[in-house]
């Protein structure tokens, strides 16, 4: 049965899961402040890089709108929209209650019910003390009036469709059986196991599964930090824990560290949130503290090599990640600033990333990747494929990512093997 459904935000959440959604036979809005964004969708223009969005974007009706009364005509409403971390680590509220208002506004005047569906990811206990009173705020009552549900989003960034579309697990967070039922009949064409469990339990399923993936990372690189000392490569040592099938080899390429706008920022709120409630969560914390000491290890293994004052420093990869066509919290931003601190000039290339720099790095000169090669030394930041590719022999390469090809190099240094 089509649904009429509603996305509020159109980022790489919200987008993905309109265009699924749209093409999975429902009736899709989505709604956003950004009129460019609005235009774009609207012109069958995808406004972000995510494979395969595009072509999926082509073959649907969906409607786009600043407009949020628009909603008034969806039987289910979707808020996709950030959640940005305060100073203190903890998460902004801003656009989230910003959009609920909205909703609030509209359900004050509809008369059929409808499910508001909460896929922000915000920590445990927010749907029930801040969403749910802004909509009662209608005059309207939570599992009478409307249903209301948190279902996390564990979307990778530039793998967004295909994790939407294969799912390892469905959870659908309810505040009553109706609104579960109804959020459920979305996806009754797929395979994937369906958990339903309360809202601040379908919170905490998301923060504990992205504070468990940043704790896998930061402890291969504490393992790699002792293997280099004591010459062991950390890969090897993956290899053989890895048949341990509780372990596995997932999540567990050491490196610079976790980058991106989910791991650090969710892993703060974690932290936070246990804090607020008297809990000092040391692990947790060990992890993010190790991760903000990672990736300026370069720059010690670089001063073994080189006078970094005054050299012309080349950059292979600016993005967090490979497939991804953004710097939002990349670790190359740390390296850079610490680079510039030493004194040296900086020479960048990055495949897909170095058209939206946002202004993070404004004193790194953007180059060809033959013109990185040329400089004093390269320091690899992102393992983009065509890395190993390139020619590195003669050359002093210090690796944050673990491009094999890149061994050749005349002086070769992993930053944790
Ligand atoms: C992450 C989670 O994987 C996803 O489930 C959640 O919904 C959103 O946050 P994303 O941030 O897009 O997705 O990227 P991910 O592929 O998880 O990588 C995050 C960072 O960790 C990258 O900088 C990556 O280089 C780093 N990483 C990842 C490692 O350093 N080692 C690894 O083994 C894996």
């Amino acid at each position: 049965m089509s649904r009429n459904i509603s996305i509020i935000g159109s980022g790489h959440v919200g987008l993905v899961v309109a265009a699924c959604l749209a093409r999975q036979g429902n009736q899709v809005t989505v709604v956003d402040t950004d009129e460019e964004k609005v235009r774009r969708v609207n012109a069958r223009v995808c406004p972000i890089y995510e494979p395969g969005l595009q072509e999926i974007l082509s073959q649907v009706n969906i409607q786009a709108t600043s407009d949020y009364s628009l909603i008034s005509n969806s039987e289910i409403v979707f808020t996709c929209v950030p959640t940005p971390s305060n100073t203190d680590g903890s998460i902004s509220l801003g656009y989230i209650k910003d959009a609920i208002e909205q909703v609030s506004l509209t359900l004050r005047d509809k008369s059929d019910y409808y499910v508001v569906v909460v896929k922000s990811t915000v920590a445990p206990g927010t749907t029930e003390e801040v969403v749910i009173p802004i909509l009662e705020s209608s005059g309207k009552k939570a599992g009478i009036d409307f249903g209301v549900c948190m279902t996390p989003e564990f979307l990778r960034e530039g793998k967004g469709v295909f994790d939407f579309m294969n799912p390892s697990r469905i959870v659908i967070g309810e505040h009553d059986r109706r609104s579960g039922d109804i959020l459920c009949s979305l996806y009754r064409d797929f395979t994937a196991p369906v958990l339903r469990v309360n809202l601040k339990t379908a919170e905490m399923i998301k923060y504990a599964s992205n504070a468990f993936l940043a704790t896998k990372v930061s402890f291969i690189n504490e393992i790699g930090n002792i293997c280099k000392r004591l010459g062991i490569d950390t890969y090897e040592v993956v290899k053989g824990m890895a048949y341990d099938e509780r372990i596995g080899n997932k999540f567990l390429n050491a490196g610079i560290g976790f980058g991106g706008s989910c791991l650090r920022k969710d892993l703060a709120a974690l932290i936070a949130k246990a804090r607020q409630i008297d809990y000092e969560p040391s692990i947790l914390r060990e992890v993010f503290n190790l991760n903000e000491r990672q990736a300026v290890k370069m720059i010690d293994l670089l001063k073994r090599h080189i006078s970094v004052k005054d050299s012309t420093v080349g950059l292979l990869g600016l993005s967090f990640k490979p497939e991804a066509d953004n710097v939002n919290g990349s670790l190359a931003v740390t390296v850079v600033n610490a680079l510039l601190k030493e004194g040296a000039r900086l020479k960048a290339y990055d495949p897909q990333a170095m058209a939206n720099l946002d202004g993070l790095f404004p004193r790194v000169e953007c180059v060809a990747e033959e013109e990185v090669l040329g400089c004093d030394a390269i320091l690899i930041l992102t393992e983009w494929e065509e890395f190993e590719h390139l020619d590195y022999r003669g050359k002093i390469v210090i690796d944050g990512r673990r491009i094999l090809k890149a061994k050749e190099a005349e002086i070769y240094e992993g930053v944790c093997w």
